[in-house]
């Protein structure tokens, strides 16, 4: 049941990127109110404009970031690694307990000068698990969507065709499994306990890997089979 406390918007920190944006662009075009969270509001108006343009009756503003999460059940928090910790501290006076922060960074060695298909180890265990260390009490953390290609996400013709693995506790974790349903061609699956993140992130630098060696420039996804229809 939705909490009255909050609005139906979702919120994208770092929506001015190109994986917010492109999550901007799907869950508007599924009617959803977005909020397009930045450092700039010059940026977040622009982000915000771009979003209008593709999709006819889009309900999108652009905010600074801790406007951005004010009111919003759902936050996607949209930023590389390196900035989690950053970007979690400029918007932790706004948040309310009862909020879901979605975790889609991936410690990805390029952040230190490394591979991007590699990664690098964090103390918590993974990306998630450090947001989750990182939110005041009763805001819960999900990881979700770090293995779907932002390029497939603003092809708005084509359905996206990636399973996203949804980790953290029951009540959130099905909350945002539910919101992958609103776009065309992702699938939510029950990616369990928020320390399964450790795996879920790994797997994005193997597809950073196969885009390489298999030149895909549009980005690979993951699928699973074998899982009982629509009870993933
Ligand atoms: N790109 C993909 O295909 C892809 C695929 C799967 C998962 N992801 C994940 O999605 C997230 C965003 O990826 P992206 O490719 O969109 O990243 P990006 O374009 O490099 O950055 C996204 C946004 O982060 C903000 N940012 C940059 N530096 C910052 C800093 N020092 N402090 C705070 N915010 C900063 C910027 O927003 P403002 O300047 O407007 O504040 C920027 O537009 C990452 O966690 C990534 O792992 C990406």
């Amino acid at each position: 049941m939705a909490d009255p406390s909050f609005d139906n918007a979702i919120a994208i920190l770092g929506g001015t990127g190109e994986q917010g944006l492109g999550l901007a662009l799907r869950f508007a075009t599924a009617g959803r109110p977005i909020r397009i969270g930045s450092r700039s509001i010059e940026r977040a108006n622009a982000a915000a404009e771009r979003v209008r343009a593709a999709v006819r009756g889009a309900e999108v503003s652009g905010d600074e970031n801790p406007e951005a999460c004010r009111r919003a059940q759902v936050i996607l928090l949209s930023v590389p690694f390196e900035h989690t910790a950053s970007i979690i501290k400029e918007v932790r006076d706004a948040l309310t307990a009862g909020q879901i922060v979605v975790s889609m960074g991936v410690p990805l060695a390029s952040a230190t000068g490394g591979s991007a298909t590699q990664t690098i180890g964090v103390w918590q265990g993974s990306c998630a698990e450090m947001v989750a260390a990182l939110l005041p009490k009763g805001v819960h953390a999900v990881s979700a969507f770090q293995n779907v290609a932002a390029h497939r996400l603003h092809e708005l013709d084509r359905p996206v065709e990636c399973d996203v693995v949804v980790s953290g506790a029951e009540r959130p974790r099905k909350q945002v499994m539910a919101l992958c349903e609103l776009v065309p061609g992702l699938r939510g699956i029950d990616g369990g306990a928020i320390a399964n993140a450790r795996i879920t992130e790994s797997i994005t630098a193997l597809l950073i890997g196969l885009n390489t060696r298999y030149r895909v420039s549009d980005g690979t996804g993951i699928r699973f089979t074998g899982l009982p229809d629509g009870d993933s």
